[in-house]
């Protein structure tokens, strides 16, 4: 009788925390048309707000949004002919199942990609947290993966692990990195990496290549990748992810009550806490929105630069790799491969217009003007361009749907980010490597629960964008 008032009393809880969130496009003729629904940071973009042209010439932007939201809206642009707000009438097959046990057996089972399997072969359901550390435990005791604990726990006490394939105990041999599930609702992030580097030790071990849908690879290709030395922490955001495995929430931010202690006041968005303009108040336009700091916001960027131990672990691997070059963060659900930067819009002329330089603090994050474009050298903007286009051509040669590379910014800006941290290190701090880096946005826009056969098709999509994203940075340079 107890027990069952406590679960009643929890499920309350757990349906007043949680508002259902429903996929909503929203179109204009311009992306300006958005730039006040953009800034709201009460509404959920998804991954970044991103607006994409369309077919009939307009622009749409995607969003999770409330049924009070979408009225809200509705009624605000009413008035407004050129807006539209439509709810996504998609009817979508039942979602990929969440695995129960442990299908690699406290760390004995080698898991096995699909890279090395017969074509159509698929994987039943996605990694629950504890499969994740007993597949790369299997890795490392099976397949000669060597795996490290990494320094801060996160809030909820979970201990933090990555593992480094392909060059030995030499840790200044790694030169790719590689982390996963930093948004906890992005679904499959884990998996994707963990089978690929299944993948590359399988493949290795017994000489032969890799298939994935259309797109082959050789075994030389396979040994050249893994000499490149690879560094993957593959389950950034455990707490995160717990939570929205057992809720189906939507739930993208760790678990971190300092700022909050209830539903959306809980957690803050890892993908916004690194220390590249942090603090966005003080070195953006007021009229961008890169993050937030409101922490029932889904972007709230926490109480510090790197405030979060997910971040400072995140951090924690350039300075144990110091020859990482090249970094990707694997996100969804979008279908894009973007690079460098996200602030603002790239220029190669002035190189003293950058992110360290306090005389164009306030005016940082308006796309399309003049007043403000973050400095790349040409070279590096040719290189980083170069590398997203050879991983968003694999990703389609596999042969089941179309993907895009752009810059990182788009139409609206972002601060803290992984990746434009990881490319600001270079400027920022005193003997940092200079790493290029990308974001991987796999999956269909704000579909972040995938069926199993799009759970599957992600698998073949980002392993092959993995292998050409190599393959092209070790075309264009490791040291
Ligand atoms: C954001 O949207 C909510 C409704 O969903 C509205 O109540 C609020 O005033 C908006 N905030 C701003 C700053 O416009
Ligand atoms: C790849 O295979 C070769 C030959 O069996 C072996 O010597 C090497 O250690 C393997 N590399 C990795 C990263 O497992
Ligand atoms: C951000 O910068 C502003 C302006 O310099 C400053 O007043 C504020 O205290 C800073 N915020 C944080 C959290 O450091
Ligand atoms: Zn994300």
């Amino acid at each position: 009788m107890m027990k069952q008032s406590l679960i009643a009393s929890l499920a309350l809880q757990l349906t007043v925390a949680v508002a259902e969130l429903l996929p909503v496009q929203i179109r204009a003729p311009t992306p300006l048309h958005f730039r006040d629904i953009v800034a709201n940071d009460t509404y959920d973009f998804g991954c970044r707000a991103q607006a994409r042209p369309t077919d009939d010439g307009q622009f749409e932007l995607r969003a999770l949004l409330t049924r009070d939201q979408i009225d809200y809206l509705t009624e605000e642009y009413r008035s407004v002919d050129v807006i539209s707000i439509r709810e996504s009438v998609v009817k979508r097959a039942t979602t990929a199942p969440i695995g129960s046990g442990d299908r690699f057996k406290s760390g004995t089972v080698t898991p096995v990609g699909l890279g090395t399997q017969t074509s159509g072969s698929t994987i039943a359901s996605i990694m629950n947290v504890a499969e994740i550390s007993s597949a790369v435990n299997a890795l490392v005791a099976n397949a000669g993966a060597i795996s490290f604990t990494l320094p801060y726990k996160t809030f909820n006490g979970a201990t933090q692990f990555a593992f480094q394939i392909g060059a030995g105990s030499d840790t200044s041999k790694y030169h790719l990195y590689l982390s996963a599930g930093v948004h906890a609702r992005e679904r499959g992030g884990p998996d994707n990496v963990v089978y690929w580097a299944a993948d590359l030790l399988a493949a290795n071990k017994s000489g032969s290549g890799l298939t994935y849908g259309k797109k082959t690879y050789t075994n030389a290709q396979v040994q050249t990748v893994l000499n490149a030395g690879i560094v993957i922490f593959p389950l950034v955001n455990p707490d995160g992810v717990t939570y929205d495995q057992s809720s189906s929430s939507l739930w993208r931010k760790n678990r971190n009550t300092k700022s909050g202690s209830s539903g959306s006041s809980i957690g803050v968005d890892i993908n916004r806490n690194f220390d590249f303009l942090w603090n966005f108040s003080k070195y953006f336009s007021s009229s961008a929105s890169p993050a937030s700091s409101s922490p029932s916001s889904e972007t709230f960027y926490g109480t510090a630069a790197a405030s979060e131990s997910e971040t400072k672990n995140h951090v924690s691997i350039y300075d144990k790799f110091p020859k990482i070059r090249w970094f990707m963060d694997v996100h969804s659900a979008a279908g894009d491969i973007l690079y460098s930067w996200g602030d603002d819009d790239n220029q190669a002329t002035t190189s003293t217009m950058n992110f360290l330089n306090s005389a164009y603090d306030g005016k940082r994050g308006i796309t399309g003007d003049t007043t403000y474009k973050e400095y790349i050298p040409s070279t590096d903007a040719t290189n980083i361009k170069k590398v997203a286009d050879a991983t968003v051509a694999a990703m389609k040669a596999v042969g089941s749907r179309s993907y895009v590379s752009q810059q990182s910014v788009g139409l609206y800006p972002t601060s803290g980010a992984s990746d434009d941290y990881a490319f600001s290190r270079f400027w920022a701090k005193s003997g940092a490597n200079k790493v290029y880096a990308y974001t991987m946005e796999f999956g269909y826009s704000t579909n972040f629960y995938p069926t199993l056969t799009e759970f599957n098709q992600n698998i073949l999509d980002t392993n092959a964008g993995f292998m050409d994203w190599a393959l092209a940075a070790i075309g264009v340079g490791l040291e």
